[in-house]
């Protein structure tokens, strides 16, 4: 990576959420947050997190402000974005705090990857500020740091995360599979409760490693269920797509529920929209369902039924909204500020 004489020191960009459709769950390493498995997902246009950084002489630790609320210090949100903050701060030869503002516009913290989003967009504005000229495979392993499905917000489109196998996770990035142009697709989500989760998905998945005997399993099984996927993915062969994202997110939850003490994202509105969803795949509509660690439900489908599926998951009872989202692009920078302007 280049440190660049930019003089910016102020800059802002957008990260868009994702969902995966072959799931990570689960470290190889947790110091340098290197995911067990691959992963590939699907970027969304509808949800996203605007972070502008700020890199300034006038604090003397880092500042961090989440939806408008400043991040008390001790807060474990606050100490990760130290982390990221850090790195990049090493990178650019910098030795000053910032200020950091954050904002989702959808709710934290719910199964809906606001870190995805969130780290994505840090690392990307925080670079963008320092003058670290990084390529956007050097963006994908620092938002890799923060949280590991960031790493995917990079990009746009169909992305992979690659598990790599060099100790230094220097060959654990994500990159593009599909522009989101070639293949559209339609993701439904069904929020059935905004609250933020109870066990964080860093938490939860140590303690499914260290817990659910399934693990070994789920490890083992990853490596071919990824290939199908991508080979499903480069023939836009949607039924197998769907069946394989279907497969790939029962299999995370079975390895949660068979955690000690077991991890029960769901709620009985989860239950009822997977119903939903499979009535509607049995009425000759194909649409698939997913969920992360949260209680919300995704529904991919095609764009021409997006307003059918939408209705179907609209009417479960406990389905509080619905957000309809298509394809999203790349994260970017937004703009940046010179020091004079600060
Ligand atoms: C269920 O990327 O949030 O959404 O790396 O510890 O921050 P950390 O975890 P995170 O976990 C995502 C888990 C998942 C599956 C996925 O997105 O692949």
């Amino acid at each position: 990576m280049d440190n660049t004489d930019g003089g910016a020191l102020t800059a802002g960009a957008r990260a868009h959420s994702n969902i995966a459709l072959a799931k990570y769950w689960g470290k190889r390493d947790s110091a340098l947050n290197i995911p067990a498995v691959g992963s590939i997902s699907v970027t969304l246009d509808a949800l996203y997190t605007d972070t502008t950084v700020s890199f300034t002489s006038d604090l003397t630790q880092d500042e961090f402000t989440l939806n408008g609320e400043l991040q008390p210090s001790g807060q474990v949100s606050l100490r990760r974005v130290g982390d990221a903050l850090d790195r990049v701060r090493k990178l650019a030869g910098l030795d000053r705090a910032a200020t950091v503002s954050s904002v989702n516009n959808f709710p934290t913290g719910a199964g809906l990857a606001s870190s995805a989003s969130g780290f994505a967009a840090l690392v990307v504005a925080a670079c963008a500020a320092a003058g670290v000229a990084a390529s956007p495979r050097e963006l994908s392993v620092l938002a890799r740091r923060g949280s590991a499905s960031a790493a995917r917000s990079i990009f746009g489109g169909f992305v992979e995360l690659h598990t790599g196998a060099s100790e230094d996770g220097s060959d654990s990035f994500a990159e593009e599979l599909l522009d989101g142009a070639a293949w559209p697709l339609s993701v439904i989500v069904a929020i059935t409760d905004e609250s933020a989760k109870p066990v964080s998905s860093t938490e939860g998945m140590q303690s499914t490693s260290a817990s659910s005997p399934f693990y070994p399993a789920w490890v083992a099984d990853a490596p071919s269920n990824l290939d199908r996927m991508r080979e499903a993915i480069l023939a836009r062969d949607f039924a197998t797509v769907g069946e394989l994202t279907e497969h790939s997110c029962l299999a995370l939850h079975s390895l949660m529920f068979t955690t000690r003490p077991a991890l029960i994202y769901w709620n009985a509105a989860t239950v009822a929209a997977i119903h939903a969803v499979r009535a509607v795949r049995d009425g000759g509509i194909p649409v698939y369902f997913t969920i992360d660690a949260g209680p919300q439900v995704k529904a991919v489908c095609l764009p021409q039924n997006a307003d059918t599926v939408a209705e179907a998951l609209s009417a479960v009872p406990g389905v509080r909204a619905v957000i309809r989202s298509g394809l999203g692009p790349a994260a970017r920078v937004l703009g940046t500020a010179t020091a004079g302007t600060l």
